[in-house]
């Protein structure tokens, strides 16, 4: 079976600083990279419920699972919320938290010397 070609963008690590995100294209299709705590996620630029710019989200942390009466925190800047209905996603799966059936697609990002390359 061939395997696919993947796309690689790369620009200059100077051009994400920690905190910060930025919109590429790939393949015609918006992704939105972010540096949260000098962690890199990259994911398409559409919330699968109703196609939000998920460019425009906020990044924080969630509530886990835990026991009745207690409250665990977790995932701090690592979860993605769409800016038009709050549905949290893990940047890293690109799994909704509230219900894992919807699913943002992720891409490979990584540090190559002084650039971020983006796997498409
Ligand atoms: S469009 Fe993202 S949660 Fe509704």
């Amino acid at each position: 079976m061939a395997t696919k070609e993947r796309t690689r963008i790369a620009f200059p690590s100077s051009a994400l600083p920690n905190g910060s995100r930025k919109l590429i294209t790939a393949n015609r299709r918006e992704i939105a990279v972010f540096n949260s705590h000098g962690s890199l996620y990259a994911v398409y630029n559409r919330c699968p419920h109703h196609r939000a710019p998920l460019i425009a989200g906020s990044i924080g942390g969630a509530n886990l699972p835990s026991p009745v009466g207690t409250l665990r925190r977790g995932l701090e800047g690592c979860v993605l919320f769409c800016p038009w209905h709050h549905y949290e996603f893990n940047l890293e799966s690109g799994r909704c938290i509230g219900d894992p059936r919807l699913r943002v697609a992720t891409y490979e990002v990584r540090r190559e010397g002084g650039e971020i390359a983006v796997y498409a």
